[in-house]
Order: C-alpha cells, then sequence, then structure tokens
C-alpha cells in the first residue's frame, strides 16, 4: 500500500515507523525537515518536498497534526491536500481537533471522491512509541473495515464510534477523564511530600489501590522528580479542553472540575511551561 503520513511530532514520528515497519511504502511529509532527517535515519521511506506531492500516490494519507488552524491550512482550499489526493483513497486524521471540523473535511472529502476518518488517538508518547495507542473512530462503517488493518499496526484497540465527528467527540470524554486525574496525581504527590512520607513507596502502594490509572502508573515517578521534558504537551491538553468546554457549553454539560484545571494549565503555560508534559501542573502546587 502507498501511505502517507503528515506530521511527524511526538506521535506522529513513531506512526509513521510502525507503517514503514509493516512493509508499506512510506512516504512523510514534516513541516519542518529536521523531523524528517531523523525519521529517515530510523526507518525505511520517502520524503516529499510538499504536502501536495506526498499525497499524489497515496491510497491512505495519515495526518497528525496540531490542531484545527492547522488542519484547515494543510488540508482544506483550492490547493490543500484534499485537493491532490487521488480519487478512491482514504484521509485518516489522527490530529485532536473539533468535531465540527471533522464534519467539514468529511464533507470536502466526500466531494473529492476520497474518503475520510477522524481517528483521535489515546495512549500518550509511550502509546506511540510501543505501538499501543487506542484509537476512536468517526465515519462510515466501510471505510473503518477498510482502514482499520492499516492502523492495526499502531494500535491496541481501535472502536468505531459510528458518525463523522463521534471519534473526536469521544476523544473529548478522554480529556475531560484525564484532566481531573492528573490534578488530583499531583496534589496526593504534593500531600505526601509535605506528610514527610516516603513518597515513592507511598504512590508505590497507591498504585496498586483504588486509586491506580495510566497518569499514577506512568507519571508518579516524573512528578516526584519534577521532570517534564517529555510526554503531552500543556498547550495541547489547552487545547484539548477548550474545545470540550465548547462543546459542552453547546450541550448542555456541566465540566466544573475540567473548567478549573483548565485554568491551572493556563498558569504553567504563563510560567513558560506550555511544551511542558500536562503532569507539570504539580508545579503549581506549593
Ligand atoms: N503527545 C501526546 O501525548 C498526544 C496524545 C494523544 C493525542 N495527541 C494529539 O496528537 C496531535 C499531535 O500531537 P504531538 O504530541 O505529536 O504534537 P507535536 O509534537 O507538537 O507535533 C505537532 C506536529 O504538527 C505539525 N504542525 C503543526 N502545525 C502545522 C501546520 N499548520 N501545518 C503543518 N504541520 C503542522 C508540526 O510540524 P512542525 O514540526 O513543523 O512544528 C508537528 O509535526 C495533537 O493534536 C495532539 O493533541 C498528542
Amino acid at each position: 500500500m502507498n501511505v502517507s503520513f503528515i506530521g511527524l511530532g511526538v506521535m506522529g514520528f513513531h506512526m509513521a515507523g510502525y507503517l514503514s515497519k509493516a512493509g508499506h511504502n512510506v512516504c512523510v511529509y514534516n513541516r519542518s525537515q529536521d523531523k524528517v532527517t531523523k525519521w529517515l535515519e530510523k526507518f525505511q521511506g520517502t520524503s516529499a518536498n510538499s504536502a501536495q506531492q506526498a499525497v499524489k500516490n497515496a491510497d491512505f494519507v495519515m495526518t497528525c497534526v496540531k490542531d484545527d488552524a492547522s488542519l484547515r491550512e494543510l488540508l482544506l482550499g483550492a490547493d490543500g491536500v484534499i485537493a491532490h489526493m487521488k480519487q478512491g483513497s482514504m484521509l485518516i486524521d489522527h490530529t485532536t481537533a473539533s468535531a465540527i471540523i471533522a464534519r467539514e473535511l468529511a464533507a470536502v472529502c466526500g466531494e473529492n471522491k476520497i474518503s475520510f476518518l477522524d481517528a483521535p488517538i489515546t495512549g500518550g508518547e509511550a502509546g506511540a512509541v510501543n505501538g499501543q495507542l487506542s484509537i476512536m473512530v468517526g465515519g462510515n462503517t466501510d471505510d473503518f473495515a477498510r482502514a482499520k488493518p492499516v492502523m492495526d499496526v499502531y494500535a491496541k484497540n481501535i472502536e468505531h464510534m459510528g458518525e463523522h465527528g463521534n471519534g473526536q467527540l469521544t476523544k473529548m470524554v478522554n480529556q475531560i477523564c484525564m484532566t481531573g486525574l492528573i490534578q488530583a496525581l499531583a496534589e496526593g504527590i504534593s500531600f505526601a511530600e509535605h506528610a514527610g512520607l516516603d513518597v515513592e513507596k507511598a504512590m508505590a502502594v497507591v498504585s496498586q489501590g483504588s486509586a491506580a490509572s495510566w497518569q499514577q502508573q506512568n507519571r508518579h515517578m516524573t512528578m516526584i522528580k519534577r521532570e517534564f521534558n517529555f510526554g503531552f504537551a500543556v498547550d495541547l491538553i489547552r487545547k484539548d479542553l477548550d474545545m470540550a468546554i465548547t462543546e459542552a457549553y453547546n450541550n448542555g454539560t456541566s465540566l466544573p472540575v475540567t473548567a478549573l484545571v483548565h485554568q491551572f494549565l493556563a498558569d504553567v503555560q504563563k510560567a513558560g511551561g506550555g511544551r511542558f508534559d500536562a503532569s507539570s501542573l504539580i508545579t503549581r502546587l506549593p
């Protein structure tokens, strides 16, 4: 299969690597060249000088960029990527973006006789590195069946959530659930430190009980050491919570804890931690 991957960030770099290891003809494109150079050093494949050139012969095009604005800039318009894709091919968007843009991309793809799936991912950097992502997909059933074997190479779980946009709405559920967990973990660690406990021991025992979570297992050690130069950037989770809060406003959900942690993350951003992992929420606590 000819597969093009656009966006070799923390997540896309490894996902594109798994497609290459699975034997597909992978052509990568990234806005800045350094990531392309690193990718070509590590994996088999080719690169293109422009996104438009990268997708010309592709059966599948995967995107994993930043947000709605980057998707618009990259994909839409007379010279956007969609206009350069071949009829019958498929665009799979792994970006965490709004349900609104997912539906818009689906409509434009439809006009161009291209299939589209919104397929945001979860599992963090470790999930991408280990090919163990969880993917929530919006789109039609036949397209999902066609795409699943291709995405399987970097996923441990792929769920079809229904119509276009439902992948992104499901991802919002993930972000809402995750946000409070990280803040609670920060508060637990801070409490253990102030109480004079052996913090590592306390978190190890707690992680075997009813407070266990992915965040707990994967983040407590780095939080104790105040290491944040990896993972899921504060800038990105703020963007995700913006979308979830807007969607909640429109559908009548109340998200008080999510809204509060959204503000806490803004404090971390203002203090210069926009690229820190979201577990840097602990830096706000005394
Ligand atoms: N990191 C995580 O743990 C995680 C987990 C789940 C989901 N996500 C989501 O997955 C997506 C990617 O995350 P990431 O952590 O891989 O982000 P990242 O490391 O910041 O990478 C972002 C990528 O998007 C590209 N990009 C940004 N704006 C662009 C534009 N206007 N046109 C073309 N390319 C553009 C960047 O290109 P440059 O290199 O040129 O800047 C880079 O390749 C985001 O939507 C994020 O919310 C991330």
